[in-house]
């Protein structure tokens, strides 16, 4: 419901992984919306396919000026926090980005599937040995992408328990307070910067490794970047991956026919994961930011110079003008132009490394288990709350 002012509260709700009607509504009749943030006042959602393409890719739409600011509308109590990847503007998000894509290059990713293999199939064969009843969050989920991530980043096992509480924290919208958030940061800075050093000394293979050897001509990462661009690898890899791989497979359970056709052609694997992505909305709403730099007109409506957008990409994903049925989950889907993993210069750098982590899960859980049934009624799975991303807290399976 529209206040006086015409602005509705966002992030929208839904339980579970619902979609929220009014994305429906909005992109009919008011793509460009006003919304009222929980902090920092209001702005614009952008809710089409073609008007979130224009504001992702147009350098009059700026991350780096959101950051820092009281003011920036946003669902978390602290100002987008400075100096990360996700956060700044060419030229020096260009210049940052080459030197992250060397070390984060197809062939390291590729090199890892092996290892993600290796993690998978150890971990199902502990859920095989412990089971049945299991839960796929702790049985598969999150330690697959931990991990991964941990490894990646060279975080010796002693060191994982505290260094994950540290990360979840700075994912949170309400699960924390500012206080608790700062001050696990700095723990995480304080951290890091040593692993940093360390491996300044005794180079390491690991990608932390990599980025310290990192060099474009002249130029090679800072201290001060590495630690910013660390964190921001554990946070956006961690739980986005862990999240959507039990997402995916609440999903197709929940509709059984979907997982037993899977079954029957596996090979449709890679494509029904482009699906998912694009039909299982992950983040509670749009997360970052952007601001105007000078007037822009978006889906025909004036967004002044200095007023804020988000781009809902979840809803572009459902966007009528781009897809038949866009609210039916059809895994043979053939065309997949998705914003699930963004677009534009902040295209997601991990996205290689994620589709990896979801092929090799999700076909390893289809080989080894085609009987596998929810363990309780879909209405009785427990989700997280007061997170950026979806997810459940437990996903009880049997087989
Ligand atoms: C299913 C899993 C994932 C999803 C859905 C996802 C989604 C996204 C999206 C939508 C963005 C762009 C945000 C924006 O422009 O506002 C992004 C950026 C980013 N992601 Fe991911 N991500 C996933 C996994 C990962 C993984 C595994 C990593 C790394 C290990 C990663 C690292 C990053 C980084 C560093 C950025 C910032 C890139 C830049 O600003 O240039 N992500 N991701």
């Amino acid at each position: 419901m529209p206040s006086d002012a015409g602005e509705r509260r966002y992030p929208f709700a839904a339980d579970g992984l619902d979609t929220n009607p009014i994305y429906a509504k909005l992109r009919r009749e008011e793509p460009v919306s006003r919304v009222r943030l929980p902090y920092g006042g209001a702005g614009w959602l952008v809710t089409r396919y073609e008007d979130a393409k224009l504001v992702l890719a147009d350098p009059r739409f700026s991350r780096a000026v959101t950051v820092g600011r009281e003011d920036t509308p946003r669902a978390t109590p602290q100002p987008p926090q400075s100096a990360s990847l996700l956060s700044m503007d060419p030229p020096e998000h260009s210049r940052l980005r080459k030197l992250v894509a060397k070390a984060f290059s197809s062939r390291r990713v590729e090199r890892l599937r092996p290892r993600v293999q290796q993690i998978v199939d150890r971990q199902l064969d502990e859920i095989v040995r412990c089971g049945p009843p299991a839960d796929l969050v702790q049985g598969l989920a999150s330690p697959l992408s931990l991990t991964v991530i941990f490894e990646i980043l060279g975080v010796p096992p002693q060191g994982q328990r505290r260094f994950l509480e540290l990360a979840d924290s700075q994912m949170s919208t309400t699960a924390h307070t500012r206080e608790q958030r700062d001050a696990a940061r700095a723990e995480l800075e304080e951290y890091l910067a040593e692993s940093v050093a360390e491996r300044r000394e005794h180079p390491t293979d690991d990608l932390l490794g990599a980025l310290v050897c990192a060099r474009d001509d002249d130029d090679r990462l800072t201290e001060a970047e590495m630690v910013d661009l660390a964190i921001l690898l554990l946070v956006a890899g961690y739980e986005t991956t862990a999240n959507q791989i039990a997402n995916f497979t609440y999903t197709l359970l929940s509709d059984s026919k979907q997982w037993e056709s899977l079954c029957a052609r596996p090979e449709l694997v890679p494509g029904a994961v482009e699906e998912l992505l694009r039909y299982v909305q992950l983040a509670s709403g749009a997360l970052f930011p952007r601001a105007a730099v000078e007037d822009v007109t978006v889906g025909g409506v004036v967004v002044r110079a200095g007023e804020t957008v988000f781009v809902d990409t979840q809803s572009a994903g459902r966007d009528e003008a781009v897809y038949e049925h866009p609210e039916e989950l059809d895994l043979t889907r053939e065309h997949h132009p998705h914003m699930a993993f963004g677009y534009g210069p902040h295209y997601c750098v991990g996205a290689q490394l994620a589709l990896l982590e979801l092929h090799v899960a999700m076909s390893s859980l289809l080989r080894r288990f085609p009987g596998l049934h929810l363990a309780v009624p879909p209405a009785d799975i427990p989700w997280k709350p007061g997170l950026f991303f979806r997810g459940p807290q437990a996903l009880p399976v049997s087989w």
